[in-house]
C-alpha cells in the first residue's frame, strides 16, 4: 500500500489508544479520531504492530455519538483522543475495552458501569507541555514521538493555561531560548510542567531544559508569578525525551505543591506522581476506603505508595500502616503528610516493592498501585507466599491487571471489580479490584 493511499473504512471498533478501527484488505486498521459506526475516508501513514495506520481526511458517514469539540486543537492534538466523543458513549467503549481484556484473560467477571467524572474539562491537575524543534510549545500528535501541535489553550487544565503558555513563548522570544531538538538532540528548553491544587488554588510550573544555567530568569520568575505559587528549573541532561527533572532549583515561591483530597492535605514534590484527576481521585480513595473498612484490617500494607496517597487517606481506618515507594522524594513528602494531618500510625520507606523485605508479620490487607507496566514478578510471588487476607488492586492499565491475574487467581478471589472514569477524553480508565484469600 503506497503512503498517501486513499480508503473508505467502516468503522467498528476502538482499540485501547483509542483510535476508531476497521479492515482494510482484510487487515485492521485504525483512524484516530474517528467513531465506531462511523464510514470515513482516510489516507495510508503507515504501518506498526500489524495494524495499519490511517490519517483521517473526511467523515462520510457521522456517528450520531459524535460531538464538536470545545478545543481548537481536538482532531490533531494526541492530549485527547475522544474529545469529539459524546462523553456517554466514551464511558460505554471504556466498558466495553474492559470487558473485552477480561474475557481475553478467561476471566468470567464484566464490570457494568465505568463511575463517570462529574467534569470532562477542566479535570487535570497535571499536564507536561513539550517544547517541539521550532518552538511549538504544546503536545504531540497522537501516536507520534516528533510530531508536535503548537497549543494556544488546554481546556484539560484549567482557563490559566493559555495565559501561561502564551507567558512562556513570550519568554522563549523574548530572549532568544532555543527549543530543544529531539532529532538532533540540541537546544536548550524541554518541556513546561504545569501542577495544580484544584482544591487550594495553588500551582506549580516546572521548566525543564539541558544542562546549562537559564537566560533571562528574573523575566521569566515575572512572568509566571502571577500564576503560581511555585517556579522551579529543572535540568534533564540526558537524551531522553523525559519532563523528569534530574537536578531542580527553586526559583521562587513554595517548594512543594499542596494539593487537599478527602479532607486530606497533600504536599506534593515537583518531580512525583500524584493522581492527575482531583475530583475523581476522591471518589477513587472512597472506594478503596469502603474495601478497606469491610475487610476490616488493621493492618495495612500500601506498596506504591507515592506521597502517601492512599495510606494518609485511610489511616484512621487501620491501626498501623506502612507505605512504599522508590521514589525517595515521594517518600519524604508522605512523611511530612502523615504530620501534616496529624496521623501517627503510618510508616515509610524508601524502595523498590520488590526489594523490600517483609518482616514475619504479614499485613492483613495490601494495595498495591503500580505504574502502567504493573506489578513486578518478584511482587506477585512474595503477595503469593505472605498471602494477605485482602489484595486491593489500583490499575490504570487492565492489561496488566488481567495478564496478572493468571497468577493470582490460583490463590485469590475476585471478590469485586469497579471502574473509574479518572481521565474523561482520553481511552484510558481505573480499575479496582477486591482480591480475597481463596481460604479465609
Ligand atoms: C500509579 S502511581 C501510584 C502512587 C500512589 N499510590 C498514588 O495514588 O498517588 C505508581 C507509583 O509507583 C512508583 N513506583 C514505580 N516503580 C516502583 C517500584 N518498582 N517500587 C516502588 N514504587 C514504584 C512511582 O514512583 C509512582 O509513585
Amino acid at each position: 500500500m503506497k503512503y498517501g493511499e486513499l480508503h473508505e473504512i467502516e468503522i467498528t471498533y476502538c482499540d485501547r489508544k483509542g483510535r476508531g478501527c476497521g479492515l482494510v484488505n482484510d487487515r485492521p486498521a485504525g483512524v484516530p479520531f474517528t467513531v465506531p459506526g462511523e464510514l470515513v475516508e482516510a489516507s495510508f501513514v503507515g504501518r506498526r504492530k500489524g495494524v495499519k495506520k490511517f490519517h483521517l481526511e473526511k467523515v462520510l458517514r457521522p456517528s450520531p455519538e459524535r460531538i464538536a469539540p470545545t478545543c481548537p486543537h481536538a482532531g490533531i492534538c494526541g492530549g485527547c483522543a475522544w474529545q469529539h466523543i459524546e462523553y456517554e458513549f466514551q464511558l460505554e467503549l471504556k466498558r466495553r475495552l474492559v470487558n473485552e481484556a477480561l474475557e481475553r484473560g478467561g476471566l468470567p467477571e464484566r464490570i457494568e458501569t465505568v463511575l463517570p467524572s462529574p467534569q470532562t474539562l477542566g479535570y487535570r491537575n497535571r499536564m507536561d507541555f513539550c517544547i517541539g524543534p521550532e518552538g511549538q510549545v504544546g503536545l504531540k500528535e497522537p501516536g507520534r514521538w516528533n510530531s508536535y501541535v503548537d497549543l494556544s489553550a488546554c481546556p484539560l487544565l484549567s482557563p490559566a493555561a493559555a495565559d501561561i503558555l502564551g507567558e512562556f513563548k513570550d519568554w522563549m522570544r523574548t530572549n532568544d531560548i532555543t527549543p530543544w531538538n529531539v532529532f538532533r538532540h540540541d537546544g536548550y528548553v524541554r518541556y513546561l510542567v504545569v501542577r495544580e491544587g484544584k482544591n487550594t488554588g495553588r500551582r506549580m510550573i516546572t521548566v525543564v531544559t539541558a544542562d546549562a544555567p537559564l537566560p533571562g530568569r528574573d523575566d521569566l520568575i515575572r512572568r509566571l508569578k502571577p500564576f503560581a505559587a511555585s517556579i522551579y528549573h529543572g535540568i534533564n541532561p540526558t537524551v531522553t525525551d523525559l519532563s523528569y527533572a534530574q537536578r531542580l532549583e527553586l526559583l521562587s515561591g513554595e517548594e512543594l505543591l499542596l494539593e487537599r483530597v478527602g479532607g486530606r492535605d497533600y504536599l506534593i514534590p515537583p518531580n512525583s506522581f500524584f493522581q492527575t484527576d482531583t475530583v475523581m481521585a476522591e471518589r477513587l480513595l472512597e472506594t478503596v476506603r469502603g474495601h478497606v473498612a469491610a475487610s476490616g484490617a488493621e493492618t495495612l500494607l500500601d506498596l506504591y505508595c507515592g506521597v502517601g496517597f492512599f495510606a494518609v487517606g485511610l489511616a484512621d481506618l487501620v491501626r498501623q500502616a506502612h507505605g512504599v515507594e522508590l521514589d525517595a522524594e515521594a517518600i519524604a513528602a508522605a512523611r511530612r503528610n502523615a504530620e501534616l494531618n496529624g496521623l501517627e500510625n503510618l510508616t515509610f520507606t524508601d524502595a523498590k516493592a520488590e526489594s523490600l523485605v517483609w518482616d514475619t508479620e504479614r499485613p492483613d490487607l495490601v494495595i498495591v498501585d503500580p505504574p502502567r507496566s504493573g506489578l513486578h514478578p518478584k511482587v506477585i510471588e512474595t503477595l503469593l507466599e505472605r498471602r494477605p487476607r485482602t489484595i486491593v488492586y489500583v490499575s490504570c492499565n487492565y492489561d496488566s491487571f488481567v495478564r496478572e491475574w493468571l497468577r493470582f487467581g490460583t490463590e485469590y478471589r475476585l471478590a469485586d471489580l469497579r471502574a473509574l472514569d479518572l481521565f474523561p477524553n482520553s481511552p484510558h480508565v481505573e480499575l479496582v479490584a477486591k482480591l480475597t484469600a481463596k481460604t479465609d
